[in-house]
C-alpha cells in the first residue's frame, strides 16, 4: 500500500463530484462512511499497522472522514437549493389537472346559426375583403366622394383609396359583376368604423343579403327578414321596420327589435327608446344596378346588412357589446 488515504480521498471526491442526485450522494456516503465503508475499514484496520505508523494513518483517516463528511454536506445544501429553484418536485401520483375545454366564441356561434337559417332559405355564402377598395365600399354603392352619405360611417382609411370596409355591402357589387341574375347570397365577416360605447365597437361583425330576380318586391324583404328574426328568437319576438335613408336602397328601412333588457321599457342599452336597431335594409338602387351592368327594367331586389353583435346581445341579454371583445374567460366561458 502506497498511500492509501491518498486514493481513497481522491476517489471519495471524484464520486461526490459526479453525484447528480441526493440519492447519488446517499450511496456515495454509504460507501465511505457507512459501517462497512472503505474510509471506516481503513480506520479499523490501523490497528493493524506497525505501531510508528499508527498515530500519523490515525490522525489522517480521521481528518479525512471529517472533510468527507462536510463535502457531502455541502453538496447536500446545494442540491437542496437547486430544486427549490426549479420548483417543487412533481408528485406523479396526483391525478392530472385537466385542461380547459375551448368553445366557439359567442359571435362566431351566432354568425353560424345566422347562416344556417339563411341557407336553409336558398342563399348562399361568398366573401369579400376586410381590406377594400374605396370604390366597392362606397362608390359602386352609390355613394360618391365627398357625398354627406360618407358621414354615416366613420371610415378608417388606410390610403386615399383604400379603406377597411365599414360594412359588408360591398359584397352586392362584387357579387353581382361576376354573377347574372337570379342572385341570392349573403356574405359574412369583420367589418371597421371609429365608434365605440354600449352598443359599438371599432370592429365588428355584419351579415350581408342580397336577393335579385325578375318581380322582387318589398314584400319578400319584409317576409324574409321576419321569417329569419322569428327562426333567430320565436315567433313572438317583436320587430319593427323603421323607414331610413341608405344611398344604396330606395326605399330604405331599417330593423329593430323589442329590447330584451327591458321589455321595451327603456333602459340604457335602448337609450330608453325600447329598441335595439340589428339591421339596415332596402330596395337595391337602380344606380347599383347600373354600376354592374344589370337591366334596371328587368330586375329588382333586395339588401340587408345584420350587425351579429347586437343579435347576439339580445338573444343572451349582454349589456355592453364591449364584453365581446376583452377576452375575459369568466365572460366567455358561459357560452
Ligand atoms: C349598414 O352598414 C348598411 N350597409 C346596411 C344595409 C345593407 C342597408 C344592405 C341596406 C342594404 P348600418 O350602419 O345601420 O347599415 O349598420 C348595420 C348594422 O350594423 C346596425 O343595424 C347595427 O346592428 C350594426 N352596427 C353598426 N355600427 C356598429 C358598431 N360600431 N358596433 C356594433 N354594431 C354596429
Ligand atoms: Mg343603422
Amino acid at each position: 500500500m502506497e498511500n492509501p488515504i491518498n486514493d481513497i480521498e481522491n476517489q471519495a471526491f471524484e464520486e461526490i463530484q459526479a453525484a447528480k442526485t441526493s440519492e447519488d450522494l446517499e450511496m456515495v456516503s454509504i460507501r465511505y462512511l457507512g459501517r462497512k465503508g472503505i474510509l471506516t475499514a481503513f480506520l479499523r484496520s490501523i490497528s493493524s499497522l506497525p505501531e510508528d505508523q499508527r498515530p500519523d494513518a490515525g490522525k489522517n483517516a480521521n481528518l479525512l472522514k471529517t472533510k468527507l463528511e462536510k463535502a457531502i454536506q455541502q453538496s447536500r445544501t446545494t442540491m437542496k437549493a437547486n430544486k427549490a429553484d426549479n420548483g417543487p418536485e412533481v408528485d406523479v401520483t396526483l391525478p392530472g389537472r385537466r385542461r380547459g375545454h375551448g368553445s366557439l366564441h359567442p359571435v362566431t356561434q351566432v354568425l353560424d346559426e345566422i347562416c344556417g337559417i339563411f341557407l336553409r332559405l336558398g342563399f348562399d355564402i361568398v366573401e369579400g375583403p376586410e381590406v377594400e377598395t374605396d370604390y366597392y365600399n362606397f362608390e359602386a354603392l352609390n355613394i360618391p366622394k365627398y357625398h354627406p352619405a360618407r358621414d354615416m360611417q366613420d371610415t378608417f382609411y388606410v390610403s386615399d383609396n383604400i379603406v377597411l370596409r365599414t360594412h359588408t355591402s360591398p359584397s352586392q357589387p362584387r357579387t353581382m359583376e361576376k354573377t347574372d341574375p337570379p342572385v341570392r347570397i349573403i356574405s359574412a365577416g369583420k367589418v371597421f368604423r371609429c365608434d365605440s360605447d354600449l352598443t359599438h365597437t371599432p370592429m365588428f361583425h355584419q351579415i350581408e343579403g342580397l336577393m335579385v330576380d325578375e318581380n322582387i318586391s318589398f314584400g319578400d324583404l319584409k317576409g324574409i327578414l321576419t321569417t329569419f328574426v322569428h327562426q333567430f328568437f320565436d315567433d313572438k319576438t317583436q320587430l319593427r321596420f323603421r323607414p331610413s335613408y341608405f344611398p344604396f336602397t330606395e326605399p330604405s328601412a331599417e330593423v329593430d327589435i323589442q329590447c330584451v333588457m327591458c321589455r321595451g321599457e327603456g333602459c340604457r342599452v335602448c337609450s330608453r327608446t325600447g329598441w335595439l336597431e340589428v339591421l339596415g335594409s332596402g330596395m337595391v338602387h337602380p344606380a347599383v344596378f347600373e354600376n354592374v351592368g344589370y337591366d334596371t327594367k328587368k330586375y329588382t331586389g333586395f339588401a340587408f346588412g345584420v350587425g351579429i353583435e347586437r343579435m347576439a346581445m339580445l338573444k343572451y341579454g349582454i349589456d355592453d357589446i364591449r364584453k365581446y371583445f376583452e377576452n375575459d374567460v369568466r365572460f366567455l366561458g358561459q357560452f
